[in-house]
């Protein structure tokens, strides 16, 4: 059985968190979304909304849950008997900045990583991009999940 955890801040969950979802569960018996929680970073979200919106996406991908971690991601993976962890690659900057990281996990663990390239309709998309322009009032429908982006347009 292969299990393989897909991880990220989630702040919120894009069409390009959806695209590798959808794609990675495909790949894998079992897929587990995984959203970092109580870390130093700023967040709109907080760990339950995060945690609510990634359980309405998974929803519909019957080898697809939801859970959390807080701490370093390969023990995460190791307690749940996860031998791989799944990224979106957008670009080379993305690459450069995973590829460490990767090697890094594999060293201490062996828990190897797998990059899929983000779909090119979603390789431009960043959460971080999505909160600001949608901050400053620009339209961000088309970069995010519907109920996705009815919780952002809530919150600001
Ligand atoms: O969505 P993001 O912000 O790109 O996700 C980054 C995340 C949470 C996957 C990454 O920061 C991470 O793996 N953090 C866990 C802490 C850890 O294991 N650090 C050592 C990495 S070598």
């Amino acid at each position: 059985m292969s299990r393989a955890v897909f991880p990220g801040t989630f702040d919120p969950p894009t069409n390009g968190h959806l695209d590798i979802i959808a794609r990675a569960s495909a790949a894998f018996d079992e897929l587990i979304v995984a959203a970092g929680v109580n870390q130093s970073k700023q967040r709109l979200f907080d760990d339950d909304e995060r945690i609510a919106m990634l359980t309405e996406l998974a929803a519909p991908y019957g080898n697809v849950r939801i859970g959390t971690f807080d701490g370093l991601l390969v023990e995460y993976c190791r307690a749940e008997g996860a031998g791989v962890i799944v990224k979106g690659l957008r670009s080379a900057a993305d690459y450069d900045y995973e590829v460490q990281m990767a090697q890094l996990n594999k060293a201490m663990t062996g828990v190897d990583t797998m990059f899929l390239p983000t779909s090119a309709e979603s390789a431009f998309i960043s959460s971080s991009w999505v909160k600001e322009i949608a901050r400053l009032g620009g339209d961000v429908a088309g970069f995010l999940p519907p109920s996705v982006h009815a919780r952002l347009l809530q919150k600001l």
